[in-house]
């Protein structure tokens, strides 16, 4: 019973009937029958007596009844399961009300059970992958926000960080939202490069505050888009006294972007050779995409 704490105010109404306030604060999800505390001590009154006097649990207004008494010691006992989250969702504090009713004479004391959040549920991405389509020519310090990661419990058990597994590209930055909340975004930190890693799958991690501590995870799938950003280059080596209309050389030039930017078209370019142009010695024969060969014409 870490972290209890019991206060009561004790003020007598009437002849018959006395209102009091105790209260007790204790975690979540204790097993039934665990001990709260001793509510006949704390009310300074004769665990002799409780069952003589019929001393029972009631529900305040729309309670169910979560304790119990234990007529011959006074303890007050777990009688449901209390889950702190599925009953106060995000609210600070969680406190149920109970009475203690007593006959002969007849009194009744009012009891609060302040539940305190434990954390047992793990920080959770909605979706299983976060997928980004980004540009080999985005540049450096481009930020990409990510989903938050949800986490049921409160507090220092709610989520606290992330971090994103080791890579060349991305690095993570973690901000803080009103109210606390955790969120992050991924950049840039060094330039894509389509033809070197098309595309990029990163763990992100979130991690909450909590004794011991829980994490989720998601997959971040990173495609890099292409740019055309590489000339196409060939080489070819020319003999000399070659035939008219005989084949030169095939030539084969490569240009790694990807579908059209990555297509290569043969021409020959205006040039010329000892003061006579180019073009009217040499020709690209037939198919002018992908390789190809010339000829002498
Ligand atoms: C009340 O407490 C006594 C002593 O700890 C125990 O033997 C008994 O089983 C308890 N009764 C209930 C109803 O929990
Ligand atoms: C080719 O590159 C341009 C930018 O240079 C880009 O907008 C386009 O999407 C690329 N095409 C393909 C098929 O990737």
């Amino acid at each position: 019973l870490q972290g209890l704490v019991c206060s009561f105010a004790f003020f007598l109404q009437t002849l018959h009937t006395a209102f009091g306030d105790v209260s007790y604060s204790f975690p979540e999800e204790m097993k039934r029958t665990s001990v709260i505390g001793n509510i006949a001590k704390d009310l300074g009154l004769k665990a002799s007596r409780l069952s003589a006097r019929k001393a029972r649990i009631d529900t305040e207004g729309n309670y169910e009844r979560y304790c119990d008494i234990n007529q011959s010691t006074g303890d007050l006992i777990v009688a449901e399961r209390i889950d702190r989250e599925g009953l106060c969702g995000k609210k600070a504090s969680c406190v149920l009300k109970q009475e203690l009713v007593l006959e002969n004479p007849l009194e009744v004391q009012r009891i609060s059970l302040h539940v305190q959040d434990i954390n047992d549920n793990s920080p959770q991405f909605t979706e299983d992958f976060i997928k980004f389509e980004i540009g080999e020519s985005t540049d450096k310090g481009a930020r990409f926000s990510l989903d938050e990661a949800h986490d049921a419990d409160i507090g220092q058990n709610m989520v606290q960080s992330y971090t994103l597994e080791r890579n060349e590209y991305f690095v993570l930055n973690v901000n803080t939202k009103t109210g606390g909340r955790k969120y992050a975004e991924l950049i840039l930190d060094k330039e894509l490069d389509r033809e070197q890693q098309h595309e990029l799958k990163l763990l992100l991690t979130a991690v909450d505050g909590g004794s011991p501590q829980r994490s989720g995870t998601v997959v971040i799938h990173v495609t890099v888009l292409d740019a055309n950003d590489n000339a196409p280059s060939y080489k070819a080596h020319v003999t000399e006294n070659n035939k008219l209309g005989s084949s030169l050389r095939s030539v084969t030039a490569r240009d790694p972007d990807w579908r059209q930017n990555g297509t290569v078209i043969y021409s020959i370019l205006p040039g010329e050779v000892n003061g006579v142009p180019v073009s009217s010695l040499l020709s690209v024969n037939g198919e002018a995409r992908g390789d190809s060969r010339c000829e002498v014409v």
